[in-house]
């Protein structure tokens, strides 16, 4: 067992421990924590939470006396101090702090199943935003339910709810002035069914739904109570398909629209004309008016500018204005927005995209794109929360995705998450200063359910929380598992959906010397993983794992992780094809772009051809001008007959296709010779027969440098991916 701190389990971990002989002990307290009682989806957590502290008030003040002193210390508002000694308990800070306290206190009583190690922590946030963003757009999700999602950031101490409430497939916010936001925009046709782009399949299932402004007024308040701040999202430019459905008079051509049914990018945006501005300040009005918070989110991501290429009134703005092009006329539309929102005192925060063109002169950046643009906005002395898809996208795959519900793609476990810093390493000091803290993003484009959100959030979102709490020092990933272990009993008492790949096994290949051999490993190192070679299920039988397995044919390894003999998580089952290739040298003229390089260039013979739907970790990608120029070297000269690339096609996210590959192969002779390859497979595999001898062969395949329009990106630079070169 990983080492479980009872009485110290608390997640986020506080600064400050110090243990004092002695325990207090507390009677009744499975009147608090009563396993097996089932909780109605409907009556909600919140209650539940409501009535746990109520009474876990009602037991402590019978038993011990409380002391709640309410005063800042360590001159902060959100820092707090609790002491626990035998006959009491006193809570000192300020009223956040007093109320983080209390979060630590219930995770110290569950964990201690009500016997407390008497002990004084002293503890602060390291970072002022601690935030978790929801997008109910894509799919729409009930005030209880946000109240749940708001339980859980003040559970683990998180004090920033983004609230997106608009995008192109609804709009979700009432705004008195535009009725036909909530009587049009709110409603969808219909949802598309799973991945089924191309062709289209719909759910034939109407969606939709809108916040009151009194349901709104509630949720602000209630998050309030818990110290939470609620940041709307008002999308703009883009990701506005839904408003101008309602509202097409606000587009360029004024065409009649529908609120999206799939995902992606829209061209369809709003006109940069005046009459736009009117509409936009009216509803920012109406928004600033329910939510008090310092910042208001203006969206401003993924605009393609192609309908103000073709409009009159946008390419009259860009002269009027002195615009250089398109880009400075989406500067100029966030700029307006801003000087709106700063005359009315507040600040504009936006995607990293705002950077584009020239940032207005008050707003914060959220970099989502990498880091790149939180790095550039810290330097230019502006704000920055930061939330890199590569750690912060709780809609990418935590696991594997053969045993995963389906994702958008990509590949962010827990550990990865944990292992977030944001403060960029490329920052001075000063700059550093300007970045206010992290997020953790949940699109909900593949989570159409409550249950499917807790899961892709949890337990990443306590992971982040620790990120953004605890010292830098402190962390430690095993020692964060270890108390994860208990906390996640907490969250189930509380009948929250979580993830449980932190249970499953993961696989690592190794090549030495042109062999190919599978390492397998857990988060969890004390448990037991055993596995099978022969295509049945692991049992508490099977072999248990001691060192690396070795792949000389083609094998189905299936692996899972028991603990006393119990199965503990998910069987990992993984197809290794054995070739010519397969473990041998290959080398890359360019790197593949950092977020998709997991493996490096060994990804390329590894024995795993990729499969739909994607997740990051089975492919390395290109983008731009730098290609995937392989050469492989196989060692000897060898007689082939085939040889097969296998690509991926994925327009949602960009990733096309090559526009061109070649092929050489180094004779027996020394001499290069081009051989095409010219049958594609259904999926995507690029194949064909060659019939020489040889031992290095190159491959160049090149990424499409603009995607055509019509197609999903039109406009951008497609992604090349590459899982596997296979030789025969
Ligand atoms: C984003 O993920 N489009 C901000
Ligand atoms: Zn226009």
């Amino acid at each position: 067992m990983p080492t479980v701190l009872l009485g110290q389990s608390i997640i986020p971990l506080p600064n400050s421990v110090t243990k004092a002989s002695g325990k207090l002990v507390l009677q009744n307290l499975d009147v608090l924590f009563e396993p097996g009682q089932e909780i109605k989806h409907d009556d909600g957590v919140t209650s539940h939470f409501e009535n746990k502290f109520g009474s876990l008030n009602t037991v402590l003040s019978s038993q011990v006396k409380v002391n709640r002193i309410e005063e800042q210390v360590q001159n902060n508002a959100e820092a707090y101090e609790l002491k626990i000694e035998p006959k009491q308990i006193t809570m000192r800070g300020d009223k956040a702090g007093l109320f983080y306290a209390q979060q630590s206190l219930q995770q110290l009583l569950f964990n201690g199943g009500g016997k407390l190690d008497c002990q004084t922590i002293i503890d602060a946030p390291r970072f002022a935003w601690r935030g978790m963003h929801l997008d109910v757009s894509r799919h729409f999700f009930s005030v209880d339910f946000i109240k749940k999602y708001i339980d859980i950031l003040a559970m683990h101490k998180m004090n920033t709810f983004h609230w997106h409430l608009t995008d192109d497939q609804g709009w979700r916010i009432e705004i008195k002035k535009y009725p036909k936001l909530t009587q049009i925009a709110s409603q969808r046709k219909e949802t598309m069914v799973g991945k089924n782009f191309n062709p289209y399949v719909g759910d034939g299932v109407p969606h939709g739904g809108f916040y009151t402004q009194e349901q709104i007024k509630e949720v602000v308040a209630y998050a309030k109570e818990r110290f939470v701040t609620v940041v709307p999202e008002i999308e703009m430019p883009g990701h506005s398909v839904a408003a101008l459905s309602a509202y097409p008079q606000y587009s360029c051509n004024q065409k009649p629209l529908q609120a999206r049914t799939t995902w992606g990018v829209s061209e369809d945006v709003y006109c940069s004309k005046d009459e736009t501005f009117t509409f936009l300040f009216n509803i920012l009005d109406e928004v600033m008016e329910l939510f008090p918070s310092k910042y208001i989110h203006i969206g401003g991501d993924e605009a393609p500018k192609t309908r103000w290429k073709s409009c009159q009134q946008c390419q009259g703005n860009i002269k009027k204005h002195g615009l250089k092009d398109e880009h400075e006329l989406q500067s100029y539309f966030i700029k307006k927005i801003d000087a709106y929102l700063t005359s009315k005192g507040r600040y504009t925060i936006g995607w990293d995209e705002i950077l584009e063109g020239g940032l207005a002169p008050n707003a914060a950046v959220m970099s989502w794109r990498g880091e790149a643009g939180g790095i550039a906005a810290a330097k230019l002395n502006h704000k920055v929360v930061m939330s890199p898809g590569s750690h912060c996208y709780f809609d990418h795959y935590q696991g594997n995705k053969k045993t995963e519900p389906l994702a958008i793609g990509g590949y962010t476990p827990l550990k990865k998450t944990y292992s977030y810093e944001p403060i960029p390493a490329a920052l001075s000091k000063d700059a550093a200063s300007y970045i206010l803290g992290a997020q953790g993003n949940v699109w909900t484009e593949y989570m159409s359910t409550p249950e499917q959100v807790m899961y892709m959030a949890l337990p990443r979102l306590s992971a982040l929380s620790e990120v953004l709490w605890s010292g830098k020092d402190q962390r430690n990933y095993q020692n964060f598992v270890g108390r994860l272990i208990p906390h996640l009993q907490l969250l189930k008492l509380q009948r929250i959906n979580y993830s449980t790949a932190l249970f499953d096994v993961m696989s690592k290949p190794s090549f030495k010397n042109g062999q190919l051999a599978i390492s397998l490993f857990s988060d969890l190192p004390a448990y037991t993983i055993r596995y099978t070679t022969d295509g049945t299920k692991p049992t508490a039988m099977s072999k248990r794992y001691s060192q690396a397995v070795k792949i000389t044919a083609p094998t189905n390894l299936q692996a899972a992780l028991f603990s006393n003999g119990r199965k503990m998580g998910n069987v990992l089952s993984e197809k290794y094809l054995s070739h010519l290739a397969t473990a041998k040298k290959v080398e890359l003229q360019f790197p593949p772009k950092k977020q998709y390089s997991t493996g490096g260039a060994n990804t390329l013979l590894d024995g795993i051809q990729g499969t739909l739907p994607w997740s990051g970790n089975e492919w390395l990608g290109w983008r731009g001008k730098e290609h995937m120029a392989a050469t492989v070297d196989l060692g000897s000269n060898q007689k082939l007959s085939k040889i097969k690339i296998s690509f991926l096609q994925a327009p949602e996210s960009w990733i096309y296709l090559p526009q061109d590959v070649s092929v050489m192969i180094k004779g027996s002779n020394g001499k290069y010779k081009s051989y095409t390859l010219n049958k594609w497979d259904n999926d995507f595999t690029l194949e064909g027969n060659i019939n020489t001898t040889g031992r290095y062969i190159k491959i160049d395949a090149y990424p499409m440098n603009k995607i055509p329009e019509g197609m999903a990106g039109a406009g951008q630079a497609a992604w090349l991916f590459c899982s596997e070169i296979i030789v025969e």
